[in-house]
């Protein structure tokens, strides 16, 4: 499944860079000129030395993790090839992006994983075959999102907050989200609480047989707090409990949710339009 989405990123990438030299399209072109200068053999090196490298923070698909996804259709800090190459060289000091010397990643392979770094970022401009107000409906309606979702103040906050979500995420993860919620759990960026996976489902029995399941909210030595279905919070103390399950690898995403293939198209549409 991810070798499946790694080849359907190249072959996006591909049909923009035809796309945008077809169009001369204004925001695009120096970029696209840089990543053609690019054989394939050689953006196959930086997309394994970037997985090598970079993948274990930002994902092997680019999708984010600890560090934020770079599949995204704008890096404010990383307009060009040229500015990737010294992110990757400098780090961003002060965060989390660390630097890497010559010694670990030698001048001509950084500037193969800043090539494969653009061509994620020239997967997003791919145009998205739904029709975004149908994809509305859906979610207002057949979709039952606004029960586990907010968007611009409407709806339930179980899940992450929907507004804007079209400037944070591709159109790749937004389907990875849609078809298999719990490929990819997002996770806090970055901070003390770095690598605290959110929207973990639990699962907690107290001493006294009482079942609770929920989606974890935040959680110390002593206690821990999740949000039920119905959004209401319970706060547990961990030496009451005789059971708590972590469901790593699960989303309380409904993983079928009996959407059709063209309801799922119209969704990322509507989704990649929110905030962008
Ligand atoms: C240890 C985790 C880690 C590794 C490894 C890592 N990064 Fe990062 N990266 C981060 C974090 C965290 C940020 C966000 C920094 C901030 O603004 O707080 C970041 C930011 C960036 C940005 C800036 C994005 C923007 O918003 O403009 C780029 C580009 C980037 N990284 C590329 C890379 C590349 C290429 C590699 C591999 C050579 C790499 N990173 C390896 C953690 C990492
Ligand atoms: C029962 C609650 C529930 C319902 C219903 C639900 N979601 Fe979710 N959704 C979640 C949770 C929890 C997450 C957090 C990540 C995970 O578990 O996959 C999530 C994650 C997402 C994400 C990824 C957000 C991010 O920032 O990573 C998207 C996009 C999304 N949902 C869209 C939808 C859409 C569209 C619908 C309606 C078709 C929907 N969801 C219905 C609970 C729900």
């Amino acid at each position: 499944m991810r070798q499946g989405s790694i080849c359907r990123t190249r072959l996006a990438f591909a049909a923009v860079v035809a796309l945008v030299a077809a169009a001369g399209l204004a925001a695009a072109p120096l970029a696209a000129q840089e990543a053609l200068a690019f054989s394939d053999v050689e953006l196959e090196r930086g997309q394994r030395l970037y997985q090598a490298h970079c993948g274990r923070c930002h994902g092997v698909l680019g999708l984010g993790g600890e560090g934020p996804g770079l599949a995204v259709s704008r890096l404010p800090r990383a307009p060009d090839h040229a500015a990737v190459i010294e992110i990757i060289r400098d780090g961003i000091p002060g965060t989390g992006m660390p630097g890497l010397r010559a010694t670990i990643l030698p001048d001509e392979e950084a500037a193969l994983v800043a090539a494969h770094v653009i061509s994620l970022r020239q997967a997003q401009l791919v145009e998205i075959p739904g029709d975004a107000e149908r994809g509305r409906e859906v979610f207002e309606t057949t979709g039952v999102c606004y029960s586990c979702h907010i968007v611009e103040g409407r709806g339930v906050g179980i899940g992450p907050e929907l507004t804007g979500i079209g400037m944070r995420r591709g159109p790749e993860y937004l389907r990875a989200s849609l078809v298999d919620p719990s490929a990819e759990l997002p996770v806090f960026r970055s901070g003390a609480r770095s690598g605290f996976a959110q929207y973990l489902p639990l699962r907690a029995v107290t001493s006294d047989g009482t079942v609770y399941e929920g989606m974890r909210a935040n959680e110390d030595a002593f206690t821990v707090q999740l949000i039920t279905a119905t959004g209401s919070i319970v706060s547990l103390r961990k030496a009451d409990l005789a059971e708590l399950e972590k469901r790593f690898g699960h989303s309380l995403m409904p993983a079928t949710m009996n959407l059709s293939g063209e309801d799922i198209d119209n969704l990322i549409a509507y989704l990649a339009g929110l905030g962008g």
